[in-house]
């Protein structure tokens, strides 16, 4: 049975027909409006793998949790590469995984923080009012006013962290945590980081920064301070200046960017080091490199993601805590969505943009 939605024991029943209906609303497309409707809600929408300006918010059927399944009042999510992934099937690749000809998913959305509203009496975990975040980078729907998830997909939001810094704190800094636990950090190793202000690298450099560690980090001309405010030793502009001219000095190199090689940033690495990027390379060489390298001394480790249930934990500590504190570049309302994507799109975001709903 769904609390707050529906107390008729053949709630999962009517819950079915009403999905269906809602498939059928979206399949005939739905009217453009402002205004919602309690059976309603306002979503980012995509019928085919398309560029920004063709976004639309339109008015659908809002969804119904089904068993096990918790409704969520989303009150702020992001847009991030995986979205922008997710809006244009690049590289074609991605298409197996979201749908070949058309996206399998009309909504769009990755992460995601807000209230729940409804609850499967099925679920123990939560109740309503409870304040939760997650994400989902094969698509969580979240760039809309509702959205279910169940209970494994969801996380308490740690007390006294708004909606926009929990949204904030998800698929970067879940990819960030893939970089130190594949790793052994100790207190006075040298780390570089490349791509410092992304995502990735902006939870990354504070991540790092709970060991006590000599901090190397690039970043643009106009993220100066804001690098600076993180807590680095050392600082290369990457508009001036090539990193991979600095001395034989580093324990750990971390491309968080993915825009160097193992081969180029070799020479920095000491005897005994390990290199990682978030990407695959080139050539794809990042896939094949550990392997190679796995009996020499300079290594090169591939970042496979753990899992939800291990990152989000460890960021909700550092988060209660107060020992990070996600980067907010931009904030954007629902209905200038298209413009926060063609921002992001523009490759000049600084870590993390912001959808308020
Ligand atoms: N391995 C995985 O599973 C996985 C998952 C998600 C993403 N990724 C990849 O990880 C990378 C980072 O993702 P993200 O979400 O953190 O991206 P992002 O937020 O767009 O950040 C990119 C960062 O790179 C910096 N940058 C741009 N050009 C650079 C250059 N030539 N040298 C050094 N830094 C440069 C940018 O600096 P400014 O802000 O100062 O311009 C920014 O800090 C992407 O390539 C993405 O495809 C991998």
């Amino acid at each position: 049975m769904v609390e707050g939605v529906c107390k008729n024991p053949n709630s999962s029943y009517i819950a079915r027909i009403y999905t269906q209906t809602i498939k059928k609303r979206i399949d005939i497309g739905a009217i453009r409006t402002k205004k919602t409707n309690l059976r309603n809600m306002l979503a980012t929408i995509r019928r085919k793998y398309t560029s920004p300006k063709k976004l639309k918010i339109e008015e659908i059927a809002k969804p119904v949790p089904s068993e096990n399944e918790v409704l969520v009042k989303v009150q702020a999510t992001t847009v991030n590469r995986t979205d922008f992934t997710n809006l244009t099937a690049k590289p074609f690749i991605m298409r197996f995984f979201l749908g070949l000809i058309k996206p399998k998913k009309i909504i769009l959305g990755t992460d995601f923080a807000g209230e729940v509203i409804a609850v499967d009496s099925n679920c123990k975990s939560y109740k309503i009012g409870d304040k939760v975040f997650g994400f989902n980078d094969s698509g969580a729907e979240s760039q809309a006013e509702y959205l279910t998830a169940t209970e494994e997909e969801l996380f308490p939001i740690p007390e006294d962290i708004e909606y926009k810094t929990a949204a904030a704190s998800l698929e970067g800094a879940h990819y960030a945590y893939s970089f130190i636990h594949k790793v052994n950090i100790k207190s006075g190793q040298r780390v570089l980081i490349n791509g410092a202000t992304g995502g990735i690298g902006s939870a990354l450099l504070q991540f790092v920064n709970q060991y006590d560690v000599q901090i190397t980090a690039t970043r643009n001309t106009k993220n100066k301070a804001l690098i600076k405010s993180l807590g680095v030793d050392k600082i290369y502009d990457f508009t001036k200046e090539d990193f991979t001219k600095d001395k034989k000095n580093y324990d750990f190199i971390f491309d968080a960017v993915g825009k160097s090689t193992f081969r180029k940033c070799k020479p920095l690495l000491k005897e005994s080091s390990i290199y990682i990027s978030s990407e695959l390379g080139p050539k794809g060489q990042n896939a094949y490199l550990p392997l190679l390298t796995k009996w020499s001394g300079k290594k090169v480790i591939f970042p496979i993601p753990f899992d939800k249930s291990k990152t989000i934990p460890y960021i909700s500590n550092l988060l209660g805590s107060e020992a990070f504190e996600p980067v907010i570049d931009r904030e954007y309302p629902l209905e200038d969505i298209s413009e926060a994507y063609s921002y992001v799109i523009s490759g000049q975001k600084t870590a993390n943009v912001i959808i308020n709903i």
